[in-house]
């Protein structure tokens, strides 16, 4: 190809003689600085005529040959792009890829098993959609949160996203100015410093639930539940949830079982072909059902928000009310923002506490070294408090642990990548759903010993290993300080008062041992241990006494309680 010397003598020529704009305003021909005298200001005056014109055409050139190794790069590079192939995976069919191998029961585990036979980042067709499966922190860490620009969109889910919860639900939404308003709300009362000031309710809540586990009656996961959902409720709305049967709690249970049918992979025919969604409603029943569901949701969080609004205490409603993100939004989107936090605060903490019982049944020694090290600390004389927290490195390690060994978020929320991407020589598509298998992550055996075994003194002996039940990037879970400082208080005094063992029951005359499957787990966007039992017995009398005693005197007033948090979190008085 020639040098198109021609095509760049006559842009020269339109270049010389243009009206220009100048800062908006139009000058006409020959009059302002011209932007080839500008480039060649220095050196024109005094060169002759045929100079200044050689000197114009090499800078051309230049531009010109400039602007075609800059096309020629783009284009080879999205050439190669499409070259690359996706991340291996499993044979697929024709039309359909990878749907009829879609594990049915706990599928985090399958996708472990495939990563072991084609790598820490492998592709899945599912239908249409690709799937591309993160398998180690890695892989996760690379995308998810040093692209996180890129890669923290949600999947489009017609049924949960679109039918049920009308765009409302941070959880599903897209990446973009909606959901960064709902950050920007969120972040004013979960960001970790005025996180710190939730101590006193969580203190207060877990006072509560060591009293309700000296009864050798009380259901541990139902109190466990109780204590997550008074927490977030009373943050949230200004009142507690003091019995654990509040209606209050049994209608965000209902909200949750809701949810998680109206999200269920496979269940939808219109999550497969969301063109479907353009049927009338007369031909699209999960769109009446999507609205009854709505309707339900909706009106929850509504009344929680307007009785939260005219609560005498300071709470999430009334301060996310007064925000100007929350008054550009519709009384239905900021009931929503406020609804979706309790939504996703009261089971996870719940089941995080029902893993930590379980470990403890299984490791009876890891037990007995996190009470020695509350006893060191705390004596026969006094509960375990947040004050405690620096002399309590074991019990930290324990946190951890139990976030590792059993994620609550074991297969991982789904994130999607809004532009192609190119990593380790695959091809990302635009759109693909991609998803951190945080079961995967958090057993890999080339980051954790022995990763099956819950060994807390991982974590002392070895730091900075690396760690992720919150999720990754942009999408990183947003109540996760307040889930640490739940866990951490209500650990450290579980050790100090009760020693964790198996229950007994009496069959045909004899006495058996109630046994656990370690890995009985729920299904679901999170996995809980399935029912298991397990006995909280006070280790002396002394100690029963004193969880007593300061239940009694403990400030239970939530006016009060909530202006200390307002004072704590604002540094007001
Ligand atoms: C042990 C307890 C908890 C665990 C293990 C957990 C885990 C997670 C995970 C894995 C995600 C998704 C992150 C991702 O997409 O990569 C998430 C999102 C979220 N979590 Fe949590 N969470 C816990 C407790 C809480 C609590 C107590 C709250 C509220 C106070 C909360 C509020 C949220 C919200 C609002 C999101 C959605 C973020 C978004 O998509 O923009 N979580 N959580």
């Amino acid at each position: 190809m020639s040098i198109p010397t021609l095509g760049a003598e006559t842009k020269l020529s339109v270049i010389r003689n243009p009206e220009r704009r100048v800062c908006g305003e139009t000058v006409p021909p020959g009059q302002g600085p011209s932007s080839l005298e500008t480039v060649s200001k220095p050196v024109s005056k005094e060169r002759p005529a045929v100079v200044k014109a050689m000197l114009i055409n090499l800078t051309t050139l230049a531009f010109v040959a400039f602007a075609f190794t800059l096309l020629w790069l783009v284009s080879s590079l999205s050439a190669k792009r499409k070259r690359l192939g996706l991340p291996p995976g499993p044979p697929r069919l024709p039309v359909i890829g990878n749907l009829h191998q879609a594990p049915q029961e706990y599928p985090w585990r399958k996708y472990q098993e495939w990563s072991k036979q084609y790598g820490p980042i492998f592709s899945l067709q599912y239908g249409l959609s690709t799937i591309i499966m993160l398998s180690n922190h890695q892989t996760a860490h690379d995308l998810l949160d040093k692209r996180s620009n890129i890669y923290s969109s949600r999947p489009h889910v017609v049924m949960g996203g679109d039918c049920v919860s009308k765009g409302l639900r941070t959880l599903l939404m897209p990446y973009g100015q909606r959901w960064r308003n709902h950050q920007r709300l969120q972040a004013a009362y979960l960001n970790i410093r005025v996180s710190q000031s939730y101590r006193v309710l969580q203190d207060l809540e877990s006072k509560q639930l060591m009293f309700e586990l000296l009864n050798p009656d009380a259901d541990f996961s139902d109190r466990f539940h109780r204590y997550s959902s008074s927490l977030i409720f009373g943050l949230a709305y200004g009142r507690r949830l003091t019995r654990g049967d509040e209606p209050e709690i049994k209608a965000i249970d209902q909200v949750m079982e809701n949810f998680l049918y109206a999200a269920r992979v496979g269940t939808w025919i219109v999550d497969s072909l969301p063109m479907l969604n353009y049927l009338p409603r007369f031909l699209a029943p999960w769109k009446r059902l999507g609205d009854r569901l709505h309707a339900f949701e909706s009106k929850l969080y509504m009344e929680n928000m307007a009785r939260g609004r005219q609560s005498g205490s300071w709470n999430w409603a009334k301060l996310a009310s007064g925000m100007k993100e929350g008054q550009d939004m519709s009384p239905e989107e900021l009931a929503y923002d406020v609804g979706i936090i309790y939504e996703a605060g009261s089971d996870t903490t719940t089941m995080a506490l029902e893993v930590f019982t379980l470990a403890m049944l299984l490791y009876p020694d890891v037990m007995k070294k996190g009470q020695a090290e509350v006893d060191a600390v705390c004596g026969d004389d006094r509960l375990p408090s947040f004050e405690d927290s620096e002399q309590l490195p074991y019990v930290h390690a324990l946190v951890k642990e139990t976030l590792r060994w059993r994620p609550v978020s074991a297969g991982g929320i789904p994130h999607a990548v809004t532009q192609e991407d190119e990593y380790m020589g695959y091809r990302i598509p635009a759109g693909a759903t991609v998803i951190g298998n945080h079961w995967a992550i958090h057993l890999d055996e080339d980051v954790y010993d022995k990763p099956l075994e819950f060994n807390p003194d991982r974590w002392i002996d070895h730091p900075d290993l690396p760690s992720a039940p919150f999720g990754f990037g942009r999408r990183i879970c947003t109540g996760q300080h307040i889930a640490k400082n739940s866990l951490l208080i209500n650990i450290a005094r579980i050790l100090w008062a009760f020693d964790i063992g198996y229950k007994y029951k009496i069959v045909n005359g004899n006495k058996e041992r109630c046994e656990v499957d370690p890995y009985a787990f729920t299904q679901g966007f999170n996995s809980r241990p399935s029912k298991f039992e397990a006995s909280f017995k006070v280790r002396n009398e002394q100690r029963s006494r004193l969880v007593s005693e300061v239940w009694q005197v403990t400030e239970k007033d939530m006016d009060k309680v909530m202006e200390l948090i307002r004072q704590k979190g604002t540094n007001k008085t």
